[in-house]
């Protein structure tokens, strides 16, 4: 399991795993070790059968002040193009079980688009996004554009990315770039109350509805409904949904066993 300097990886009793970047030196920026580390663990995690949610934190003070600008500085079209970072954020994407972000302080750039890689964000009050990268002579180049659009549409969007201004905690919430707002000291603690829920239901019936979820974004709303229903039809296969049912008449909680 990957635990080094630079992120901190613990997997807890209750199938909960969390992820805390640990580069406060740099307020939590993605140098390339960091990006590494992060797709090395969420590709294990994936695999791990003892995980079934994952929060993803920068701990108290910041989530992550976007992609290290210290490797900006001489990086060539070339060079940009053949570091592949795309391979590290996919492995993100692939990730089949719920990420939960706990977002505290900034979550800018690069920082902002990992939040968004994450189905749920529970922001501290003290929470601050943004995509400032228009104000280096650059632009966002891990879904900033794109994965803002698709969750606070275009008008919010172009003024986040035009302008780099930061949005606060309660502003993204009513935008619809977080889920919920929680005093800060709660921030992590939540996440995990909500890791601790999913990580108790159906893994197959969880990773099913993220997996329809976040592929019906893209389609057409007849494809992702058919999507969707061959999804509900294949859960009837599942030891699992029997035992959700039978355990709802019998009056007692449900023991999913991801079968
Ligand atoms: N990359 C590298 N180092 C960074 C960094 C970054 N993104 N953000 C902060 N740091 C470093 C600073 O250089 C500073 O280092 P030193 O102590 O050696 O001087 C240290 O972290 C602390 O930073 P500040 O003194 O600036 O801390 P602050 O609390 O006053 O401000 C901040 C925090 C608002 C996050 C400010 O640091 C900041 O604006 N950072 C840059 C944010 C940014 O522009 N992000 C976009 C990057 S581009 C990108 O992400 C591209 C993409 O889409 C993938």
């Amino acid at each position: 399991m990957e635990n080094n300097q630079v992120l901190k990886l613990t997997i807890q009793d209750n199938a909960v795993a969390i992820i805390e970047l640990q580069r406060p030196e740099a307020r939590n920026a993605l140098n390339l070790e960091l990006r590494q580390a992060l797709s090395t663990t969420f590709q294990e995690l994936s695999k791990n059968e003892n995980v079934r949610a994952i929060v993803l934190t920068g701990g108290e003070k910041v989530f992550a002040a976007g992609a290290d600008i210290k490797d900006f500085t001489t990086a060539t079209t070339s060079e940009m193009y053949l570091r592949h970072t795309e391979q590290y954020w996919q492995s993100i994407v692939d990730c089949p079980k719920p990420i939960i972000a706990a977002v505290n302080g900034y979550a800018l750039g690069g920082g902002c688009e990992l939040a968004m890689h994450a189905d749920i964000i529970i922001a501290g009050s003290n929470a601050k996004f943004g995509q400032p990268e228009v104000k280096l002579g650059l632009m966002p180049g891990a879904g900033g554009t794109q994965r803002l659009l698709r969750a606070i549409g275009k008008f919010q969007t172009m003024l986040m990315v035009l302008t780099g201004k930061m949005i606060e905690a309660a502003e993204a919430k009513q935008m619809g770039l977080v889920s919920e707002v929680v005093e800060s000291e709660q921030t992590i603690a939540h996440a995990l109350e909500i890791a601790a829920n999913i990580a108790a239901l159906s893994p197959i019936a969880v990773q099913q509805i993220k997996e329809v979820t976040n592929l019906g974004q893209d389609m057409s709303l007849q494809s992702a409904l058919t999507l969707e229903r061959k999804a509900f039809q294949l859960l009837f296969d599942t030891q699992d949904q029997k035992e959700g049912v039978n355990a709802f008449f019998e009056k007692r909680p449900a023991n999913y066993q991801g079968k």
